[in-house]
């Protein structure tokens, strides 16, 4: 704590006027938006962050939609319809929000595409059966949900604003997912155990989606000076575990770790040594499905090119005829 203090003190003391006024303005809670003067740090982590952030959403709709053709019933299958739908319109909104910082859309699909971009780990795990889908709306909806929140007071207001939609809209996939495993922990003993077993595999997965320890991660005083992080890697993935252990119990689950108790002296429960040789190999491409993922990514933008030219052909059309802007129903009652 002493050492951060002295650190900024530090950094106030080095920064420019324009940079002072910036950094009294986030301190003051007023929004930064797209055309303000910002630092080109501030530009360049947003940029990553939000981007990451947007090819997770993208990228997470394909352990998903693997099952859209084989859930059990039509209303699960309207269900899971409507969140992999959602997720697209995360992405969406997300890429809008960074292409106001000055990077376009095809610059970062093409990030994506030749692997130099990064989406979170936690997709490039495979869904074996269907309690793997209920246990994605619990567990990783459950974990986005956990560092989603408190970025709606996020201070680049396009980012803060498309946070408060897709809060609203996580919460619904969480409560899909708690739903349908509420569901297959009350049937048969096999529904039950294909519960437990979609649990033992996602639950390690889910906790590295937090990040690297907060001794190993790079970025965290900066951010939280700037309000683009909130709380530490370490202390949300503490929160996530408080929260989630109850909820295993409701379904009678087991949470697949034998150091999991509670600490009555800290108030939380200690949990077990996640193993970050394996986050570290999934994050740079070696995880079951990393491959997988890129190459139906790939395929799909391929694919969708004709939709692109078309769009851009018309586009042009209408440019060139340079029509008169058309008149809106106010611009009609207003005469
Ligand atoms: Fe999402
Ligand atoms: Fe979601």
């Amino acid at each position: 704590m002493y050492a951060q203090m002295v650190k900024t003190e530090t950094n106030t003391a080095a920064l420019t006027p324009e940079e002072r006024a910036f950094q009294e303005r986030i301190d003051a809670d007023i929004k930064i938006e797209p055309k303000d003067w910002m630092p080109e740090g501030y530009r360049r982590t947003l940029i990553r962050q939000i981007s990451q952030h947007a090819h997770s959403e993208i990228v997470g709709m394909l352990p998903e939609g693997n099952w859209l053709t084989r859930a059990p019933t039509l209303k699960r299958k309207a269900i899971l319809l409507a969140k992999v739908q959602d997720e697209g319109g995360h992405g969406l909104y997300l890429y809008g929000a960074a292409e106001t910082l000055g990077i376009s859309r095809e610059q970062m699909n093409r990030q994506l595409h030749a692997g130099k971009a990064k989406y979170s780990s936690i997709f490039n795990y495979p869904t074996l059966t269907w309690a793997d889908v209920g246990t994605i709306g619990w567990l990783v909806d459950g974990a986005a949900l956990m560092n989603q929140v408190p970025l709606q007071r996020c201070s680049f207001g396009p980012y803060a604003r498309a946070m408060v939609r897709i809060c609203k809209e996580e919460s619904f996939h969480q409560r899909q997912g708690f739903d349908a495993l509420i569901q297959l922990c009350s049937g048969t003993p096999e529904q039950k155990q294909m519960a437990q077993d979609a649990l033992n595999r996602w639950w390690w997965p889910t906790l590295m989606m937090f990040g690297p320890p907060d001794g190993e991660s790079v970025h965290s005083a900066q951010s939280m000076a700037w309000r683009i992080k909130f709380a530490s890697n370490d202390e949300l993935r503490q929160r996530f575990v408080d929260a989630t252990v109850p909820q295993a119990e409701f379904l009678g689950l087991t949470i697949p770790d034998p150091d999991l108790k509670w600490n009555e002296a800290r108030g939380h429960y200690d949990f077990g040594d996640i193993d970050w040789e394996e986050f570290h190999r999934v994050i740079k491409g070696g995880g079951p499905c990393n491959r997988e993922r890129l190459r139906a990514r790939i395929k799909a933008h391929e694919e969708g090119a004709w939709v692109r030219e078309a769009a851009l052909v018309y586009a042009r059309k209408q440019a060139a005829r340079a029509p008169a802007p058309k008149k809106t129903q106010t611009d009609e009652i207003l005469g």
